[in-house]
């Protein structure tokens, strides 16, 4: 079966998602350690994401298994209506590089546009190489720096905000 695109299952494709989180979020927040704690976090608000018309969540899915992830979502801020916000990308390391990062963004394309949304955004981690030149690549551009001023040296941070990579 080659690789393809579907919706997420919560009961068959589950532990492959939350087994994706460690290193998402390990490498967008140098310092954060994955906890337990926060996996069920995560894990409640992806089964209450699977329930909502506003989010969608997308897997990548091979002969070997579920291997990527696209977690979508129409948000609202202070001063735009409806925007589409990618949450969460993934795709395994055996798959980099070969295009399925690209592919799930035009799902997530779709899925705006289908919805009425003008424009899609997403947060990423500057020193992530890999992440950022697939939203270049893919058209996203930067239009805000989020600015940080740390207090303690970065490895003696406890844990890392809870925002989305
Ligand atoms: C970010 C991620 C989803 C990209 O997926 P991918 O399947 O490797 O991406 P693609 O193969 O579609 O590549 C898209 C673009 O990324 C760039 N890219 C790919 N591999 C790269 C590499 N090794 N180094 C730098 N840029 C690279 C290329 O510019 C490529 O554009 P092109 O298709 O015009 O050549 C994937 O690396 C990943 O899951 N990383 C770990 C999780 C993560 O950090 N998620 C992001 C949270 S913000």
């Amino acid at each position: 079966m080659p690789p393809h695109i579907r919706a997420m299952n919560w009961r068959t494709d589950r532990a492959a998602v939350l087994s994706f989180q460690k290193e998402i979020y390990e490498t967008n927040f140098p310092g954060f350690r994955m906890s337990v704690g926060f996996l069920r976090d995560y894990e409640a608000q992806l089964r209450q994401a699977l329930r909502s018309q506003m989010e969608r969540v997308m897997v990548l899915e091979d002969e070997q298994g579920v291997c990527g992830l696209v977690w979508l979502s129409l948000i609202t801020t202070m001063v735009e209506p409806l925007v589409g916000y990618i949450k969460n990308i993934y795709v395994a390391p055996r798959l980099r590089g070969a295009g399925w990062g690209r592919a799930l963004l035009d799902e997530a394309d779709r899925w705006f546009q289908q919805n009425g949304c003008p424009k899609a955004a997403l947060d990423a981690t500057i020193a992530n190489e890999r992440a950022v030149n697939t939203y270049l690549q893919t058209g996203y551009v930067p239009v805000r720096y989020r600015m940080e001023k740390h207090y303690h040296a970065p490895d003696t941070i406890p844990g890392a905000s809870g925002d989305s990579a």
